[in-house]
């Protein structure tokens, strides 16, 4: 029944119009083990499946950058003992599913300021980006000790230092130039942000590069989300109008 449910959300997916990279607010995993009287860690070791679902599902369809936000720079403010679990489980999962990106051809990436991550988890990640960096149908992004606000600022004082060192004239720096020194430099920008748990905030995530991104909010907690969720989030973009701008007459039909 439900794979039945799926399948027709997936046949009225448009695969001509997919979003090029999807990003991902995790959220809820707390709240999801409230609500079955468990500790809060439980929802962190659920989410771990909603993990591969839409890794799969994504990687399924074709879209070629996934980026979920795993970890923020506030995040480090949670109980010792929760920070510990989740860096526990990272590296856990990163050795359990080094394979299934291998087997599926998905190469692994992250961003945020990895040298801050235990050194455990930031070996595992190393490890995990250096196995899979040839495969070429998905790129996975890990957001891992992320925040927009020290990627611009990390940005800004890059070229800082270019201009500093003479290799930059100030008068060059243009938007190219400036998403050039971001950590995503390379990816397109996410076309569609996905926030999960009813939450509608940013939270500092991603906050040059969602410009002109098509949000979606849904009231599912991260540990239930399933493939059948990321589908009908796709199928939602596909229905909306991307002007960019422009008045809709002015788009190409
Ligand atoms: C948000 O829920 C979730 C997180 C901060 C962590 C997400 C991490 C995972 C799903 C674990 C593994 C990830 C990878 C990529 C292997 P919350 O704790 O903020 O929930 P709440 O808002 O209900 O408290």
């Amino acid at each position: 029944m439900v794979e039945a449910v799926a399948m027709d959300l997936k046949s009225q997916i448009n695969l001509e119009k997919l979003p090029q990279h999807i990003a991902v607010i995790m959220d809820g995993n707390g709240r999801w083990a409230k609500q079955h009287n468990k500790p809060r860690v439980f929802g962190h070791r659920n989410g771990v499946r909603s993990v591969r679902e839409v890794t799969e599902a994504a990687a399924e369809l074709g879209v070629p950058y996934l980026t979920l936000y795993a970890f923020s720079t506030e995040n480090w403010k949670r109980p010792y003992t929760e920070v510990n679990a989740l860096m526990g489980l990272l590296v856990d999962t990163l050795h359990k599913e080094i394979e299934t990106l291998m087997k599926n051809n998905i190469r692994l990436q992250a961003i945020g300021d990895l040298s801050k991550l235990p050194s455990s988890t930031h070996r595992a990640l190393l490890d995990g980006i250096e196995k899979t960096r040839h495969n070429t149908r998905m790129t996975l992004v890990l957001a891992l000790n992320y925040s927009a606000k020290w990627e611009i600022i990390e940005a800004a004082r890059k070229l800082a230092q270019e201009v500093q060192a003479d290799k930059l004239d100030p008068n060059a720096i243009d938007e190219k130039i400036f998403a050039n020194a971001l950590s995503t430099s390379g990816m397109p920008d996410p076309e569609l942000l996905i926030r999960t748990s009813g939450e509608t905030r940013i939270s500092n995530f991603l906050l040059w590069q969602i410009a002109y991104a098509e949000l979606y909010f849904t009231p599912v907690f991260w540990p239930d989300f399933r493939k059948e969720n990321l589908y009908e989030a796709i199928i939602d973009y596909q229905q909306r109008e991307r002007r960019f701008g422009k008045i809709s007459e002015q788009l190409a039909k």
